[in-house]
């Protein structure tokens, strides 16, 4: 008997049942006249999940990779300089893409378990008097190594520079799941995908823009055609798109942005950082290290754990696969072998992560790392058990 396998990945994430049910329709017509009384509240309600009430919400049929080339090419022109930092896998292939797409990418290198690093950011764009950066990107969550960073501290440099680049975020494992304010950080693209907090199926990349780069699109002289902000703009301004929409996944996304808002996004962010927590207890109680160098950048969606040197760490989520059906994150790129990855977002409660932990400590021990099993669980329960719901509430 093969029970369902569990899933603790960074993203995808579980889908609730609700969710599930909500995406599960036969096809509709997506040039129905009653479509856009469906399609134009949603817009509104996402902006409530970005903290925008001047931003415009797309809907991309895609993934959080479209959602970067949209930002990118809409509002940016060929030889056009970005300011990037490498600070683990995801914020390299971002600037990456902006290479391949003919941008002129400084990129400040990090220690993978570093932030984005504010102060590097902050001399770089005082000494950019004559304006050539046209963007500053951050991730906000780098799934790769388990570290959030300060967005509101990159928008303070910028104004305390009066340096008036475009403020790119990678929300795409953080948007819906950890704190973010696209007006009170003056964030002008921000990026996220329907596979992580939106605990949907992969397959849309939704994006939010403010509109100092709405404005940038007339002016932008990178290519585009799919993710063409015009074209959504035209038709998306009645309710319609260009091409045909993911319609069961824009239901999927209806109840999605529903039960986010239910719950209460305040009551959403303190149960990851409760859950987050947990988990880093455990993994303290192994005797193990996280790979986030700092409390300051710890992830409350993902939790990147060294493993001892002698152990490998793809061994180990092999070893929670095959044996414990249990799918853990692996390394990427420079920390392949060396971390694996718990993600703790999305739908989930004290009782799945404890369910994380006991299959994670196994496999761990079963490669070769010196723990006393139950150590990590005991430890979140430990903490799950002192923190009880009417707390969560009130830290919200
Ligand atoms: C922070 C971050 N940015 C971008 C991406 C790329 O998104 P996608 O795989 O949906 O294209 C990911 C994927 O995991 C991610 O974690």
């Amino acid at each position: 008997m093969h029970a369902r396998k569990s899933l603790f990945i960074p993203g995808p994430t579980n889908i609730p049942d609700h969710i599930r049910r909500a995406i599960d329709l036969p096809m509709e017509d997506m040039r129905a006249p009653d479509f856009g009384s469906f399609t134009l509240p949603l817009f509104e309600d996402l902006k409530k999940i970005f903290k925008t009430e001047t931003g415009q919400v797309f809907i991309f049929p895609g993934s959080g990779t479209g959602g970067w080339e949209a930002g990118i090419t809409n509002t940016l022109s060929p030889g056009d300089k970005v300011l990037a930092s490498r600070i683990g896998q995801f914020s390299h292939l971002w600037a990456s893409l902006c290479e391949r797409h003919g941008l002129e990418v400084e990129v400040c290198d990090c220690a993978w378990g570093e932030g984005v690093p504010v102060e590097r950011y902050a001399e770089i764009l005082a000494a950019d008097t004559k304006h050539a950066i046209k963007a500053v990107l951050v991730t906000h969550n780098e799934t790769a190594t388990g570290v959030t960073s300060d967005v509101a501290a990159v928008r303070r440099v910028l104004d305390e520079a009066g340096h008036p680049a475009l403020l790119f975020v990678d929300g795409v494992s953080s948007i819906a799941s950890i704190d973010f304010r696209m007006d009170e950080w003056g964030v002008d693209v921000a990026v996220s995908g329907s596979q992580k907090g939106f605990m949907l199926p992969t397959g849309l990349a939704i994006v939010c823009v403010s509109q100092k780069a709405l404005e940038r699109r007339g002016q932008a002289g990178l290519r585009r055609c799919f993710f063409d902000f015009d074209d959504m703009m035209r038709s998306n301004k009645d309710g319609y798109f260009p091409y045909t929409p993911a319609t069961t996944l824009l239901r999927g996304l209806r109840a999605s942005v529903d039960t986010l808002l239910e719950e209460g996004l305040e009551n959403v962010f303190a149960r990851h950082f409760h859950l987050a927590q947990g988990v880093r207890r455990a993994v303290w109680a192994w005797g193990l290290e996280l790979c986030a160098k700092e409390p300051k950048w710890y992830s409350d969606t993902v939790s990147a754990i060294v493993v001892p040197a002698h152990v490998d760490s793809a061994a180990v989520v092999k070893r929670a696969y095959y044996r414990y059906q249990l799918s853990l994150g692996v390394g990427l790129s420079q920390v392949a072998g060396k971390v694996f990855r718990i993600g703790h977002l999305g739908a989930l409660d004290e009782l799945q992560v404890l369910t994380a932990l006991a299959g994670a400590e196994m496999a761990l021990a079963d490669c070769g790392t010196d723990l006393e099993l139950g150590s990590g669980v005991a430890a979140a329960q430990g903490y799950f058990r002192t923190v009880g719901a009417a707390d969560l509430k009130a830290a919200a």
